[in-house]
């Protein structure tokens, strides 16, 4: 047993929990889900499947995603680029609820489906069913060699590592960092982007592990906020856009590692129901980072405020005007709107893990979840 607990303790390295040590692996988990597919300066972009498939790519008329859990989000947040960039429609399903309604699937219809596992039964069992329907199906998946791996007709890996914290992070950015490489692919193959756009976002996209790293660095911020809410009852996570999702990441971060009760909510939604719950005891973290509905949500900041919630804003380096409505204020580094739910989610990630520890909760297994779900 010494032994095992010093196994443990070295594939640690030297973080108290997986989870942590997860969440700062992410500059290198993010860099290792580009390598070989992007290169900036030369504007290589290149995804072996997708030019392997480019013909279906270029003639779907509809992409569907289907996934599980934290892998749903990135699905959530792949909608939001690949409809901006190649100008696809997209459906983003539960896979569990794609399974069993009889769905319409076309032949020349393309199904992504997102596994950090690999292994997830309503996925691969979505996945069996659209492809009985004539669906082409494209994996994004972490473990190499996996089940729906193995079922899909093509895929890009992302390249995380091991993934063992049971709450998903590193797989998360990865699994955003290939979807986001996938739509600028499509949107190049099917010309929906000028290439000194494109140019611009590779460059962009390149930047992004050094600004995870910048990310991290708030670390010691994060804690001090932790420890004033970590005796919340609830908490809200509001965003818009490409951050919607990541509201809704952060609320699930919260609620299965810390078992606080949280939700996330389209900030504009906030106004058909959650509002009726904001009063001064109401944590509302806000994601409000410098983008196209950046003057909408601070009209929804002022609407928290007005109703004595306590608002924590995740915003862009340098913003002078929610500092003046926050309680508090958690800047990231500035980068293209599109690429904003990679660095919005760090600070998210890493405002839950320290409520979680300071609230004497398994982090790494937290009761009732299981890494991979083999069962429906
Ligand atoms: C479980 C895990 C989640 C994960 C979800 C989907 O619920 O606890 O972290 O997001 O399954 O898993 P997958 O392996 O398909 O991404």
């Amino acid at each position: 047993q010494k032994l095992e607990l010093e196994l443990e303790s070295i594939e640690k390295g030297g973080y108290p929990h997986f989870m942590l040590k997860e969440i700062f692996e992410q500059p290198r988990s993010i860099l290792d889900s580009m390598r070989g597919r992007l290169v900036a300066e030369t504007s290589h972009l290149v995804m072996a499947s997708v030019i392997e498939f480019e013909n279906k790519f270029k003639n779907a008329d509809r992409i569907i995603i289907v996934a599980c859990g934290t892998s749903w989000h990135a699905g959530l947040v792949a909608e939001y680029l690949i409809e901006e960039f190649a100008r696809v429609p997209v459906e983003v399903e539960y896979a569990s609820e794609f399974r069993y309604r009889n769905p319409i699937i076309k032949e020349g219809d393309i199904v992504i489906a997102i596994s950090q596992s690999g292994e997830t039964a309503d996925t691969l069992a979505a996945i069996e069913l659209a492809k009985s329907k004539g669906a082409m199906i494209f994996g994004v998946c972490n473990v190499v060699g996996s089940s729906i791996a193995r079922a899909t007709d093509a895929g890009a890996y992302t390249h995380a590592g091991p993934e063992i914290g049971v709450a998903s992070t590193k797989a998360f950015t990865a699994q955003v960092t290939v979807l986001t490489l996938l739509s600028m692919m499509i949107a190049e193959k099917r010309g929906t982007v000028e290439t000194s756009m494109l140019r611009q976002l590779m460059m962009e996209m390149e930047q992004i592990p050094a600004k995870v790293e910048r990310a991290l660095q708030l670390d010691t911020e994060i804690k001090v906020i932790s420890e004033i809410f970590k005796d919340a009852a609830n908490f809200l996570y509001l965003g818009r856009g490409f951050n919607f999702p990541v509201a809704l990441e952060g609320a699930l971060k919260l609620k299965e590692i810390s078992y606080i009760h949280a939700e996330g909510y389209p900030a504009a939604e906030m106004k058909h129901g959650p509002i009726a719950l904001i009063d001064a005891n109401m944590p509302v973290v806000v994601i409000a980072t410098k983008d196209s509905s950046y003057e909408k949500i601070v009209s929804n900041i002022q609407e928290v405020k007005a109703r004595k919630g306590r608002i924590i804003a995740i915003v862009t380096e340098g913003d002078t005007v929610i500092p003046e409505m926050a309680e508090f204020v958690i800047e990231v580094p500035d980068t293209h709107e599109a690429l904003t739910p990679l660095l919005s989610v760090i600070p998210l990630q890493l405002l839950s893990y320290h409520i979680a520890v300071m609230r004497g909760c398994n982090v790494d297994q937290p009761r009732n979840l299981a890494k991979s779900v083999t069962v429906e």
